[in-house]
């Protein structure tokens, strides 16, 4: 992807944002990039605590709005990667701090002034305030969706709203995609999801409960050798990183790639 500044949102909440952007954030980072992963929001599962910083971390994002320090001494260094750094959400705070153009402003501060190749952004669910604010200083999108109906359809109107930002660089991550559903060759979900949002996916990553041992321990799942979510997120991030990685797992499924090769154009 071209976009240095990429958001990750979905509308529905619980469907996997975090979750991508602390893997996809690890990963590209493992690939040579300087990468922030910036918490938007406040939430049960926030990205500090998937990454395994919550213990490190000492300012936040309105901490450095409001002027109490500087943006280099919120960004909490994750040591097992180099390269990579999280800037923590306000957990206590007042959220109205936090409007669009002094987000910008972080944004930019961090790609123009602190040296980051790429800036992943946490969005909240939901298409309000936080959604909005989380995508101002986007280029790009990651749109997280889970193969059911409730999930598509925010997912519809989030990428009418990012569309109407002029947001162009917009991806599908079609998340806990069921291998057991792949087996049965009851993949119509997969094909539908792509067929109705009409946007390329990007990543495709199937549930797995190294997902939620990985949450609980704070270790991206991606820092971890063997598991299928950890690798299909890894090839995420390859894709985003601009290497040509083939769509996974779906060979077999004639159907499914009917679909992939009506969205690329081909025959
Ligand atoms: N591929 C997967 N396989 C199994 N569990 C998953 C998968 N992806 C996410 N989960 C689980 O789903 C839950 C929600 O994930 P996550 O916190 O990443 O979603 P979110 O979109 O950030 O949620 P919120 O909208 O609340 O911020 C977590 O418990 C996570 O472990
Ligand atoms: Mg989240």
């Amino acid at each position: 992807m071209e976009a240095r500044a990429i958001v990750v949102t979905s509308g529905k909440g619980g469907v996997g944002k975090t979750t991508t952007t602390a893997n996809v954030g690890t990963a590209l980072a493992h690939l040579g990039e300087k990468v922030a992963v910036v918490d938007v929001d406040v939430g049960l599962r926030n990205l500090d605590v998937v990454m395994g910083l919550e213990s490190r971390v000492v300012f936040d994002l309105i901490d450095v709005i409001e002027g109490r320090t500087e943006l280099k001494k919120a960004l909490v260094r994750d040591k097992r990667v180099e390269g990579l750094y999280l800037l923590p959400a306000a957990q206590t705070r007042d959220k109205e701090a936090l409007d669009p153009e002094r987000f910008k402003e972080i944004v930019w501060e961090l790609l123009e002034k602190e040296g980051f190749d790429r800036v992943l952004i946490d969005s909240p669910a939901g298409i309000e305030k936080g959604f909005k604010t989380a995508a101002a200083p986007a280029e790009g999108a990651l749109v997280v969706v889970n193969p059911e109906v409730s999930s598509v359809r925010d997912a519809d109107r989030i990428i009418g709203m990012l569309e109407a930002m002029g947001i162009q660089e917009n991806y599908l991550v079609i998340n806990r995609i069921r291998p057991e559903m792949v087996k049965r060759g009851d993949m119509l979900a997969v094909e539908d999801v792509i067929e109705i949002l009409g946007l390329k996916p990007i990543g495709i990553v199937p549930e797995d409960e190294h997902v939620l041992i990985s949450t609980n321990v704070g270790e991206p799942l991606v820092l971890r050798s063997n598991s299928a979510a950890g690798r299909a997120l890894m090839e995420t991030a390859r894709r985003i990183h601009g290497e040509s990685v083939p769509l996974p797992l779906l060979e077999d499924k004639k159907g499914f790639w009917a679909a992939i090769r009506r969205i690329f154009g081909g025959s």
